[in-house]
Formats: C-alpha cells, sequence, structure tokens
C-alpha cells in the first residue's frame, strides 16, 4: 500500500489544496486534514498532524505556495481598483499590488518557522522559499506563486528519490538475518514517501536481510508503537512492538544486531538530535558493542551550530505525557517535563547514513568531507 503522506492538489474551483495524512488519529483512523494557506499549514505541524523532520519541511514549502496562491486570488479581486488609483498616483499597477503581496508572505514565513523548532528541515525548505523569492522579487505576485509551487513539488519528488538512495546505501551495510531497532518512525510518514530510518530497512528487507525489527514504542506521542508498526505491517516485515525500556534486555540476551534511527538536526561536529530516548539507545548500543545507525539527509545537517549542544531542544504540552486521546493517568496538576528531542553526541554514531554515501565515525572533519 503507498502511505500517502501529503498531496497537493487543485480543485477545480481553482482552490488549491495540500492533503495530510493526520497522523494523531492513526492507524485506527485514516483520515486526512486540509490546508488552504500558511495558517493552517503551520497549525497542521504545530498540532502533529504532519511530523518528521523531511515532512515537516516539504509540508512548509507547500505552505509558502499555498499562501502565494491564495494572496494571489484575494489581490486579484481588488486588482481593478487599485489599478486606477495606482495610474492616477503615477505608480505602476504591478508595483502597487506587489508590496502588500511580499509584505504578507513575510508574515507567512514568521507563522512557519515557528511552528516547531527542532527539525531543520523546516528552516531548510524556507531558506529555499527565500531564494525563490529574492530571486523573483520584481516579478508579479503570480509568477511567485507559481516558481512557489514548483519547488514544493521539486522538493517532494526529490524525498522520495533521496530517501531511496539512502535505503540503498544503508542497507549494504546490513548482514543477512539482522534483527534491528529503531525508535520513533522515520519512515513513509516522516517523509515525503519510503523514509530514511524505515528506508534502509524497506531496502534491506527487500534484499531478504532483516528478520526482525524491534519497534520502540516511543513514549510519549507514540510515533512508534502507532506509526512505525502500521507501516512495518503495511508491508509485512517482520516487526515486534516493545516497550521503550525494554532495549537494554533485548540488547544483553543478544537479540539485536544494530540500531537505526532518524534525526532532527545534525551539527556540524556530527551530533545528532532525534526522539527524546535516542541518545539512550545509542549508550545502550555502545555498551553492547552493537552499530548505532542514523539516516538523514543532507537537508537534515546544521553546518552553522558547532555542537549539539546549541540544538534547540522542542519542549511539547504537558497533557501528550499525562494521558492520550483524552484519558488521563497521570494525577491533576502534576508538574510534567515534556522534551520532544534528546542530542546522541557523535562519537556514540558509527554512521551517518546519507544520499551521497555513508559518513562513518562522525567527527567536525568527517562530516565537513561529506557534506560540502
Ligand atoms: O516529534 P516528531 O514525531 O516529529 O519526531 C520525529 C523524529 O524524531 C524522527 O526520528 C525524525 O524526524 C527523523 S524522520 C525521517
Amino acid at each position: 500500500m503507498k502511505i500517502d503522506t501529503l498531496h497537493y492538489l487543485a480543485r477545480p474551483d481553482g482552490i488549491e489544496l495540500l492533503e495530510l495524512i493526520d497522523q494523531r488519529v492513526l492507524p485506527q483512523q485514516v483520515r486526512f486534514i486540509s490546508c488552504t494557506d500558511a495558517g493552517s499549514t503551520a497549525n497542521a505541524i504545530r498540532d502533529m498532524v504532519v511530523r518528521g523532520a523531511p515532512a515537516i519541511g516539504i509540508t512548509a514549502a507547500y505552505g509558502m505556495a499555498l499562501e502565494a496562491a491564495t494572496l494571489v486570488r484575494t489581490f486579484r479581486g481588488t486588482a481593478r481598483k487599485t489599478n486606477t488609483r495606482a495610474t492616477l498616483h503615477g505608480i505602476s499597477s504591478e508595483e502597487e499590488r506587489s508590496k502588500p503581496f511580499f509584505r504578507a508572505m513575510a508574515v507567512a514565513r514568521a507563522r512557519l518557522a515557528t511552528s516547531r523548532p527542532t527539525a531543520v528541515n523546516l528552516f531548510w525548505a524556507l531558506a529555499r522559499c527565500d531564494e525563490v523569492l529574492a530571486g523573483l522579487g520584481a516579478k508579479s505576485p503570480d509568477v511567485v506563486a507559481r516558481a512557489l509551487l514548483t519547488l514544493a513539488r521539486r522538493l517532494h519528488r526529490e524525498d522520495v528519490a533521496l530517501n531511496r538512495a539512502m535505503g540503498a546505501h544503508g542497507a549494504a551495510l546490513l548482514q543477512a538475518g539482522t534483527r534491528i531497532l529503531t525508535h520513533c518512525n522515520a519512515g513513509a510518514l516522516a517523509t515525503a514517501g519510503y523514509g530514511t530510518a524505515l528506508g534502509v530497512i524497506r531496502a534491506a528487507h527487500a534484499q531478504r536481510k532483516i528478520t526482525n525489527v524491534w519497534v520502540d514504542e516511543t513514549r510519549p506521542f507514540l510515533q512508534g508503537a502507532r506509526l512505525t508498526a502500521w507501516e512495518l505491517q503495511q508491508e509485512k516485515i517482520p516487526a515486534t512492538l516493545i516497550c521503550d525500556n525494554m532495549a537494554a534486555s533485548l540488547m544483553a540476551a543478544g537479540k539485536v544486531d544494530a540500531v537505526i534511527v532518524g534525526a532532527d538536526r545534525v551539527a556540524a561536529n556530527g551530533d545528532v538530535a532525534n526522539k527524546i530516548g535516542t541518545y539512550g539507545l545509542a549508550v545502550l548500543a555502545r555498551a553492547h558493542r552493537l552499530p548505532f545507525y542514523v539516516a538523514a539527509p543532507l537537508s537534515t545537517f546544521d553546518l552553522a551550530l558547532a555542537n549539539g549542544k546549541l540544538i534547540p531542544i522542542e519542549e511539547r504540552a504537558a497533557d501528550e505525557m499525562t494521558g492520550y486521546f483524552g484519558k488521563r493517568w497521570a494525577p491533576e496538576k502534576m508538574r510534567v517535563f515534556n522534551p520532544a528531542f534528546d542530542v546522541t553526541p557523535a562519537r556514540l554514531v558509527t554512521a551517518i547514513i546519507t544520499e551521497r554515501g555513508v559518513l562513518s565515525k562522525p567527527s567536525r572533519l568527517n562530516v565537513a568531507r561529506h557534506v560540502v
């Protein structure tokens, strides 16, 4: 089954939409949420309708394109009046129309940029949009809107190709009979399709190398239990769900051969931010002499940050921990600490798998050699 994380469509009435599979209700329900502008797109990112670093980035790019299309429609309605006024004042109608458009686009960008802080792919995608806006600054809003949509579609297409490349590079590292442990969801749902860490697992499974995938449930939002478990079932890849606190005993019992995760941001020295709990797994993997792999596209690298301590770590709402789906289990008024990510130091990472190949022993030098 093809997992349609996000798709853009233009309705016959001219309204453009981004449809997102609602990841909050999977796997019990498969329902879609429509975004029509930057505001609704930013809300979908903030509220976890869509999540996972690459998926967030592509969604934000579509959010910019949708906002531009909405503004073009709005301004078109007022254009006739403006034209008359502008001609009277000797201002070209193009100039008159473009200024409020670019002002509104800056507000939209700011809204998207504050939706979630940790995954650098969001800021990477917005920077690609900035390049389009700057390059076409003197052009009409219609031209800019079309260019932003072309960009979003390109990022969408390219992401699947990158993931397939990562899959091939990563699968080559694994032996036949591998029992691999993964955390969170770095699959088709976290990307435009195929996945990063799950992409490697998919490719290795196609080569008949995977005996079992240990799926960490991934407290508190349960991306593993809900999303990764569902994806692996769809693909008929052998998998077993475990609680996050079972990894140590499984490793001690010799039931895990390797760990693979995705990433939300990789600093210039190779430190990796990923879902809370990843660091613990890396420590355990080292203690049990197991390889610890990270699969992440180059858009997840943030060379502006010298090390992982500088990566902003999102703290999410208390109610994600005190209960789920309206069911509360913690006592009322309980103080809660809910960081969504942690940082794994580069020294614990065996290799980072990117679309370019395998970056072994990440360090400042090795990252620079691989990325630049
Ligand atoms: O809070 P989430 O669900 O957005 O966190 C996602 C992760 O931590 C993933 O492992 C990461 O984004 C890599 S996705 C290919």
